[in-house]
């Protein structure tokens, strides 16, 4: 038998690289390739990679200038770049780092094992089509091994927003959204491993419209044919745009019990002025209802938003109503950003913010959802909230697990093994945690 080779992977960005970085593990596992957690022992070095901020595509070139000294020790070591960087840049990657061997797109990782083999008969391999085939549909299905209890399960892909800023829409290519019985196959798949969360990923995941047996299905449709699967216990779905959170979807939110009370719904900017210059399709006003009215479907749904500041034309005034927006919506979670300009994206011709009253908007911002996300975890002591168990925790006798509001919870003594789904009542609140005690 042909010797085991090693694959080292980083991925980088979203976690719908998380997931295709497993994917492109088990594709590569059909050419004698296991995965390892160090750069040092591999024998193919793939990095898996995003483009949505320039620090983040800048980051792989720095990453594959300290891979050098690697090839020089190795030099029948293969190193590839993968995801959005590969997508946006192609050719001018190998053109910049001259020892890459593949660059493959995010929609074409399926055919990886026939660009190693060009790659080891010492030619380079670049693919950044958009196939016709499906590319989940050409990866074996996940070998049988356990897994962790909570994993993500890609169910759409691409955006057709084409909101100013973003690359997504060049990158990821157009929606596209993967057929419900696959999917179930999947996620069936998945439980007989020993998941017993899932998490729906998609750039758009709510405007998932996948075949069905009797036409097409809604994101709301398809959570309820996975809320059928015994042992599933959990489901989750991320990332959402406001304007395809559609009536079934926020009514699932209080009807169905194993979708989590959890939603990120990213806003991006509270003034009207700069949504429209963002060509986000929906106002603060519009925003804001919506807001209330998946409220009103789960009192207790903790959300989660996605903010950037500096954006061109953004004056102090804008950026005070999306401070506003905040304090009016009240986050558990958030994630901001300085603007970044993207070439080929609409924003980028435009005159940038002066970058020091960006960054002094950023550490506002950031203050203030840091103020509400401790609000939010300090509210939780005294209450009960339920715990999955996903890894020993620092101490002995100590497991981590995450509740329904995704906060990790620290829990001693419980006895609870990993993939246990338990009641605890929340004791303490700390920085980035929760302590609680099972009843
Ligand atoms: N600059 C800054 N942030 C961006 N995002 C996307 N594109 C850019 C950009 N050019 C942020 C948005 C999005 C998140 C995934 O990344 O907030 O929701
Ligand atoms: Fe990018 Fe906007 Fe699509 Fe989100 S909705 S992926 S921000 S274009």
């Amino acid at each position: 038998m042909a010797e085991t080779k090693k694959l080292y992977i980083k991925t980088y960005g979203c976690q719908m690289n998380v997931y295709d970085s497993e994917r492109m593990a088990e594709a590569m596992g059909g050419s004698g390739y296991e995965v390892t957690e160090t750069p040092d022992d591999a024998d193919m070095i793939l990095l898996n990679t995003c483009h949505i901020r320039e620090k983040a595509a800048e980051k792989v070139y720095s990453d594959l200038g300290r891979l050098k000294p690697f090839k020089s020790e190795n030099p029948n070591l293969k190193i590839g770049v993968a995801g959005c960087v590969a997508q946006a840049e192609g050719e001018e990657i190998m053109r910049r780092q001259p020892m890459v061997d593949i660059v493959v797109g995010p929609q074409s990782y399926h055919r990886l094992p026939e660009m190693e083999a060009k790659a080891q008969a010492g030619e380079k391999a670049l693919d950044t089509d958009f196939p016709e085939e499906d590319k989940f549909e050409k990866l074996k299905l996940r070998p049988k091994a356990k897994r962790a209890p909570a994993a993500f399960l890609t169910v759409q892909e691409g955006c057709d927003k084409f909101c100013a800023f973003c690359v997504v829409p060049y990158t990821r290519g157009a929606e596209v959204s993967r057929p419900v019985d696959r999917i179930l196959t999947e996620a069936r798949d998945l439980v007989e491993r020993g998941v017993r969360e899932i998490t729906l990923l998609g750039q758009n995941v709510n405007a998932y419209h996948g075949a069905g047996p009797s036409g097409d299905m809604t994101l709301a449709q398809l959570i309820w044919q996975l809320d059928k699967v015994d042992g599933l216990e959990r489901i989750r779905f991320t990332t959402s745009h406001p304007n395809d959170m559609m009536d079934d979807l926020i009514e699932a939110h209080g009807t169905c019990s194993k979708l989590m009370p959890y939603l990120h719904l990213p806003v991006q900017s509270g003034s009207n002025k700069i949504l429209k210059r963002m060509n986000r399709s929906h106002d603060r006003d519009s925003y804001l209802r919506l807001i209330e009215r998946i409220r009103e479907a789960r009192p207790d749904i903790l959300l989660s938003g996605d903010f950037i500041v500096g954006f061109p034309e953004e004056t102090e005034e804008d950026f005070q109503d999306t401070m506003s927006l905040i304090q009016e919506v009240q986050y558990g979670q958030a994630y901001s950003f300085k603007y970044s300009s993207r070439p080929g994206t609409p924003a980028a011709e435009r005159a940038l913010v002066d970058e020091a009253a960006a960054t002094d908007r950023l550490h506002r911002l950031q203050a203030l959802i840091t103020q509400q996300q401790r609000d939010i975890q300090n509210s939780m002591v005294g209450r009960d909230v339920s715990v999955m168990f996903e890894k020993p925790g620092r101490f002995d006798d100590q497991m981590v697990g995450k509740s329904e509001y995704l906060h990790a919870v620290h829990v001693a003594g419980s006895g609870a093994k990993v993939g246990d789904i338990a009641k605890v009542r929340i004791v303490e609140s700390g920085t980035n945690s929760l302590k609680g005690e099972c009843i």
